[in-house]
């Protein structure tokens, strides 16, 4: 039954009320109605709706009573009429603020339900990562100079053939560019120099000289480029650290003192070192550095017998290139070279980290495969 059929539209004469005992019956019904309605009342949107139905200011359950039975109710009526309303008013209101109350206790627990925190799950476990074995040892090495007063610096990784070869002394028609084939970048036409992947980290010998006057002692770690064919001991990218010392007194034996004193602690006492001569266009005297194989000590022969794979018997493994800086180099970097001397040297990274961790392909260092470098954490 909707509130409308309870006559609230009309006076209550309209009705055939006209008796004050007649009043408290319509009362009842209207209760009666209230109670109803008022069991079917749980979410909130229906509450509003409720509330508004008995308790709207312009037409509202209370409201029609007030405007149609109430006012225009005869003197005789209006008492009983009054007394019922201000009863109904309050069991109407009452009861629809305890409904209120209910309803938001009752979202509140939902919600509090919803954020509920269960701190004795597990949390998301999230793996820390290493270092690559390759950054490991350029920490080693960096350490290793650093202690012995030389300075870390890098350099770019494109270059111009002025500073990869010409400052180098090593001219266009220099058969040395040929073991040193590289990559040269696609650039538009009218660029001023062409551009390559640097071959070697000898570059930053001469900015490093061009910045600064003597004394100078840096190595220089980076990634370096070769079309070279991918083998076990050869891939197209890979890794150096450069070492240049440059003063007034510098002579070949501050050189053979550092790098063997460099080699002795980064592979341990038990090597023994040599120098061969060797050809590079920078250096004069220039050496290839070798220390002896630690795969078979040094003995040139296998444990198990046979010629050691890794030095093919020589009981020598070849480690990097070096020499004395060839005054012709002072000359690109308006040094004095009747006044200043010095040594450089260039090491492959990524052979120096095959001997010292017994790693027989190179490859394995590019494949970023985890279980390859999860050895190394
Ligand atoms: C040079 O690159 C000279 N710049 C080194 C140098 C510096 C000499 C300063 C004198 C003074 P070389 O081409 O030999 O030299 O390379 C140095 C080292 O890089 C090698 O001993 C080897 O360990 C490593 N290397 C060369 N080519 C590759 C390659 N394709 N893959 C991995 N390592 C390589």
């Amino acid at each position: 039954m909707q509130p409308t059929d309870l006559g609230l539209e009309r006076p209550l004469a309209a009705l055939g009320v006209t008796e004050p005992g007649q009043v408290p019956v319509r009362f009842a019904a209207l209760r009666t109605h209230f109670e109803g309605q008022f069991q079917t009342v749980h979410a909130e949107s229906e509450w509003k709706i409720f509330r508004d139905q008995w308790l709207g200011r312009k037409s509202g359950v209370l409201a029609q009573i007030t405007d149609n039975w109430l006012k225009p109710a005869s003197p005789e009526l209006k008492r009983a009429v009054g007394a019922g309303l201000n009863e109904l008013r309050a069991h109407v209101e009452s009861k629809i603020e305890e409904r209120r109350l209910a309803i938001e206790s009752g979202s509140d627990q939902s919600a509090l339900a919803r954020e509920h925190v269960d701190l004795s799950l597990p949390g998301v476990h999230r793996p820390i990562g290493s270092h690559h074995l390759i950054r490991q040892v350029f920490q080693e090495i960096e350490d290793i100079f650093v202690s012995i007063g030389f300075s870390v610096v890098e350099g770019p990784e494109i270059e111009t053939p002025y500073y990869n070869f010409e400052a180098l002394n090593i001219p266009e028609f220099h058969p040395v560019r040929d073991d040193m084939d590289t990559f040269y970048l696609d650039l538009p036409k009218g660029a001023p120099s062409p551009l390559l992947l640097r071959t070697h980290t000898s570059p930053m010998q001469i900015r490093t000289m061009e910045k600064h006057k003597p004394p100078v002692r840096v190595i220089v770690p980076g990634k370096v480029y070769r079309r070279d064919n991918p083998d076990a001991t050869h891939s197209f990218i890979f890794h150096q650290v450069e070492g240049l010392a440059v003063d007034s007194d510098i002579t070949f034996c501050d050189f053979t003192g550092t790098i063997e004193y460099f080699v002795k602690q980064f592979f341990g006492h038990g090597v023994k070192t040599r120098f061969r001569p060797s050809y590079f266009p920078f250096t004069e005297p220039s050496v290839e550095f070798d220390v002896s194989c630690i795969f078979c000590g040094g003995a040139g022969t296998a444990t198990s017998g046979g010629t050691c794979s890794k030095c093919k018997g020589a009981g020598w493994i070849e480690l990097f290139g070096a020499g004395m800086v060839d005054p012709a180099v002072y000359g690109f970097v308006n040094y004095d070279a009747k006044k200043v001397s010095g040594f450089a040297f260039g090491m492959g990274i990524d052979r120096l980290a095959m001997l010292k961790y017994q790693i027989d392909d190179i490859q394995v260092l590019f494949q970023n495969d985890v279980r390859f470098l999860r050895q190394f954490p």
